[in-house]
């Protein structure tokens, strides 16, 4: 088996929407100042009582449909997340239960936004080592929990979501290329302070609203437009193919401005990329493949089209793919 290729993807959003009209009645804000400024009209918000392991599995199970397997023909499970149900286990175990995917191993790996890119690139790595046939692959976050709802320089942004996709080691090409890169030394741009072992949840912590998170918006797309730029163009030349040939351009979804400098700087038609962050904000690792799977249900791509993934998060981590579906 030579590649891996992606043969099912699912999603899962909760149902409560949050407007930005909504937003106005919360922190001073308008809906024109977050649609000018990132292109977001509503984000969805999970309730007290559901977990990322809720949706997740609601998305896991869509894609175990669509590529037809039972889920005990799962032999790993990865989920790429920076909220997951508890600090252990990982929530990927917990999927696993309620699936019933016995045979699979299950782990979780954090890399922020770009935590289904990197969850994507081991995914291939354990398939093109051998032995292994079929991967499902999660990216889900709910934001919302770590968000400070008084806070709006953030509250804006984030929105819950989970995309799934099943990986299976194929003869026909499937993951052209895939690039990932990390900068530490800027971690403090954009972190959530307390509830790991360097700030455990206490009383101060509460009273300094210091377990949602921190950012420097600005910075951070500065970051976001170089990395994802330059990651890009090396997946585009990993994959031997050129720009012309990409069919759909699916990008985390954080800003519009963001993607819109991204696709300029590399001379991408319009028509090309997929966006749906107006209805769903920024939901961090559930982005890319939350936005692929809903280009394949509107039939933007199918089997065969060439798609670029591109996502940059926390960390600083970020990475592109080039992938034939
Ligand atoms: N409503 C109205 N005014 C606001 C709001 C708001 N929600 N938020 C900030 N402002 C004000 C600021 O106070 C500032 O006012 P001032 O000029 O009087 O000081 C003004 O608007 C401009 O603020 P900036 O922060 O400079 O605005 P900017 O154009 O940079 O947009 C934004 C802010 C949207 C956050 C942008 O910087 C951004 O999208 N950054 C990237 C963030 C991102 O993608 N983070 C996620 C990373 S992925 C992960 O791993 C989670």
């Amino acid at each position: 088996m030579k590649y891996a290729k992606i043969i099912g993807t699912g999603s899962s959003v909760p149902e409560t929407v949050l407007s930005n009209s909504d937003l106005e009645k919360m922190v001073e804000t308008s809906d024109e100042w977050i649609t000018s400024r990132t292109g977001i009209k509503e984000r969805r918000i999970a309730d007290d009582s559901t977990a990322a392991s809720d949706i997740a599995y609601e998305a896991a199970e869509k894609a175990l449909r669509a590529a037809g397997l039972s889920a005990q023909q799962l032999d790993v499970i990865i989920v790429g997340t920076v909220t997951p149900d508890f600090v252990f286990p990982s929530t990927a175990c917990i999927i696993q239960s309620r699936l019933g995917a016995k045979n699979a191993y299950a782990f979780d790996l954090m890399a922020g936004c770009s935590g289904f890119l990197y969850s994507l690139h081991v995914a291939e790595g354990i398939i093109k080592s051998g032995g292994v046939k079929k991967i499902l692959v999660i990216g889900v976050d709910l934001l919302s929990k770590v968000t400070n709802f008084e806070d709006r320089s953030t509250c804006i942004l984030f929105g819950d979501g989970a995309g799934a996709v099943i990986l299976s080691a194929s003869d026909k090409p499937g993951i052209l290329s895939s690039i990932l890169s990390s900068d530490g030394n800027n971690w403090g741009l954009l972190y959530v302070p307390a509830g790991g072992s360097r700030t455990p949840i206490g009383e101060e912590v509460l009273k300094n609203k210091e377990q949602y998170i921190k950012m420097q918006g600005n910075d951070v797309f500065k970051v976001a437009v170089k990395s994802m730029e330059s990651a890009t163009v090396e997946a585009i030349a990993k994959a031997d193919v050129s720009a012309e040939d990409i069919d759909l351009f699916v990008p985390h979804q954080a800003n519009y401005r963001i993607v819109e400098a991204v696709r300029r700087r590399l001379d991408f038609p319009q028509e090309k990329v997929f966006m749906n962050l107006d209805k769903y904000g920024n939901t961090s690792a559930a982005s890319v493949p939350l936005a692929l799977d809903e280009a394949i249900h509107k039939g933007r791509v199918r089997e065969g089209n060439i798609v670029l993934f591109a996502a940059f998060g926390t960390g600083f981590t970020w990475g592109a793919s080039v992938v034939k579906l």
